[in-house]
């Protein structure tokens, strides 16, 4: 058996990660997660206080400022955590397209990186956590006893977010979630300050045509090895 307190889990968006990390939470009995969703209440409250993105300082600021609550999910509407910003819950907000649109750029800002890295960390410390983003096997958590990049190619990616959000009741077509996904892609893994990458001891999962109970078993192989 792996001795496993904190097990990270990396990958472009829609690789599949949050789905089989919440899966395998309740499986290990672990905290789950999801880090994207306080980067994304980051860009929200931005938006919603009409501060412009390119504003580093301002943005910078309001990160050390909002308190961001991730919680075990309350209302059954397929959420996999309840997304507080400051005592609000803005679980659904957080996935409409401007935010989508946004969150690369503020999730690039060093001062954003450094407020929520550090909470996650004191999430981390308590011990039992499947933590799941970009940077928690190369930056937040180096030291985690497992460390997984999910990936998929981005035709796959933009195909699985197009049902999802169809099934929302969304209108956005395949071409245009394809297009605002590449862009993200582009973004997250090029950025100066812990871009998207697998880390040297990650072990590379692709989802491509894979189901979601095939990868849970490849990880829960790799935790009994
Ligand atoms: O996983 P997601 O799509 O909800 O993530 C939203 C954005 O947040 C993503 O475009 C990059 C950023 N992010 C990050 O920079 N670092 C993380 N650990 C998690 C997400």
């Amino acid at each position: 058996m792996v001795n496993a307190d904190i097990i990270a889990i990396d990958g472009p968006a829609a690789s599949g990660k949050s789905t089989v990390a919440e899966l395998l939470a309740r499986r290990l009995g672990y905290l789950y997660l999801d880090t994207g969703v306080m980067y994304r209440a980051v860009t929200l409250a931005m938006l919603q206080k009409q501060i412009p993105v390119n504003d580093e300082a301002a943005v910078t600021n309001l990160a050390r400022e909002i308190k961001i609550d991730v919680r075990p999910p309350s209302v059954e509407d397929q959420r996999m955590c309840d997304v507080l910003l400051d005592g609000v819950d803005v679980t659904w907000e957080i996935r409409k397209r401007e935010v989508e649109q946004n969150v690369s750029q503020v999730s690039a800002y060093r001062g954003v990186r450094d407020a929520m890295t550090q909470q996650q960390r004191e999430i981390g410390r308590r011990g039992k956590v499947i933590m799941v983003g970009r940077d928690i096997g190369t930056v937040v958590f180096p030291e985690a006893g497992l460390k997984i990049f999910l990936d998929a190619s981005v035709e796959e990616r933009a195909k699985r977010r197009a049902k999802e959000l169809q099934e929302r009741g969304k209108t956005i077509g395949y071409q245009e979630v394809l297009e605002d996904m590449k862009a993200r892609d582009r973004i997250d893994s090029t950025r100066e300050i812990a871009p998207l990458k697998p880390a040297k001891d990650a072990v590379v999962i692709s989802s491509d045509g894979l189901t979601v109970d095939q990868v849970l078993q490849k990880i829960l192989n790799l935790l009994n090895k």
